[in-house]
């Protein structure tokens, strides 16, 4: 299997879905072009992809499992919004462009979020409607608890109240990246999971999976912070220093950020040879390719 070319082709099933679904939002101008302008930004669709390789890897309904990732997209999507308002990170880049507020002002960028956000329910459960399925109604349930004030929003609030703080504090850091980072993934993987009508044992190994996955990929995201290539990055690079975050850089140091970066990497896969063995290919290939990401 070449996972470039898988995700190639399940980005490409995704970007015609977001379109189709943005499209007919009802949204009025300038809402409409501020939503659109960061979906259509160019992001690696990984939690949409991991929802699709799931499914499939577990022989599911991929049709669900499309219309599930593209509402974790949106939410995504409008969490990066939010996070880059001058209240919060204040980030002039993302995605390879000016940030939505530098474009759109910042009263247009709130409402583009909250528009996501809101957006990504009503499309989702619009869906389940014709799905019909009790699994599904179950993904989109674990989406809302994963992306709310128990998951990614408690993490980014965390996040928030500890910049510039003077204590380092390790349970801290573990709480803001298991919420603001690990909790959107694991939603994407189970998301999948339900899509296949996955059995409870299944599940378990999947959610332990996606902790150590999200781990990972909030520790690469602050290693490319510190020392990443800001044409490949997309946004405005250094800035966790500069603000004064917590992250497993600042904290830990950058060779020991880069350790644990691969201890976790040979964790989330052992977990997956466990439960999967070689039908596990897909996610494996993620990880790797995620332990050495430039972006
Ligand atoms: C960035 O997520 C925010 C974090 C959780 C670190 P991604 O790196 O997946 O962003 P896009 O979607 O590719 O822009
Ligand atoms: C934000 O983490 C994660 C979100 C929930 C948006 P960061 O603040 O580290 O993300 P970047 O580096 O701006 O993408
Ligand atoms: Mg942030
Ligand atoms: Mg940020
Ligand atoms: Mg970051």
């Amino acid at each position: 299997m070449d996972i470039g070319i898988v995700n190639k082709r399940y980005a490409a099933e995704v970007d015609a879905e977001l379109e189709r679904a943005i499209s007919g939002c009802g949204a009025p101008e300038p809402l409409i072009s501020a939503m659109r302008y960061s979906i259509k930004a160019g992001g690696k669709r990984l939690r949409p992809c991991l929802a699709l390789g799931v499914c499939e890897m577990l022989g599911g309904n991929a049709e669900m499992a499309l219309h599930l990732g593209c509402g974790i997209e949106m939410i995504h999507t409008y969490s990066l919004i939010h996070d880059d308002l001058p209240c919060m990170d204040d980030d002039d880049m993302r995605r390879g462009r000016p940030s939505n507020h530098r474009v759109f002002g910042e009263g247009q960028a709130v409402l583009a979020g909250d528009g996501l956000l809101t957006f990504a329910f009503e499309y989702m459960l619009g869906m389940g409607l014709v799905h019909e399925s009790k699994s599904y109604f179950k993904a989109v349930h674990e989406i809302a608890r994963r992306a709310g004030v128990s998951g990614m929003v408690a993490g980014q609030s965390k996040d928030l109240e500890c910049e510039n703080s003077e204590t380092p504090d390790e349970s801290a850091l573990s709480f803001i990246h298991s919420h603001k980072t690990a909790d959107m993934l694991t939603a994407a993987v189970l998301a999948g999971a339900y899509s296949a009508d996955a059995g409870e044992r299944q599940l378990l190994a999947l959610e332990r999976f996606s902790q150590k996955m999200g781990l990972l990929f909030q520790i690469t995201d602050d290693i490319l912070d510190y020392s990443g290539d800001e044409a490949l990055v997309g946004k405005t690079l250094g800035k966790d220093e500069n603000s004064r975050k917590l992250t497993f850089v600042t904290l830990y140091g950058i060779d020991k950020a880069r350790e644990l970066a691969e201890r976790t990497a040979e964790e989330a896969k052992s977990i997956l040879y466990a439960a999967f063995g070689p039908g596990a290919e897909y996610l494996v290939q993620t990880v790797e390719k995620m332990l050495s990401r430039k972006y």
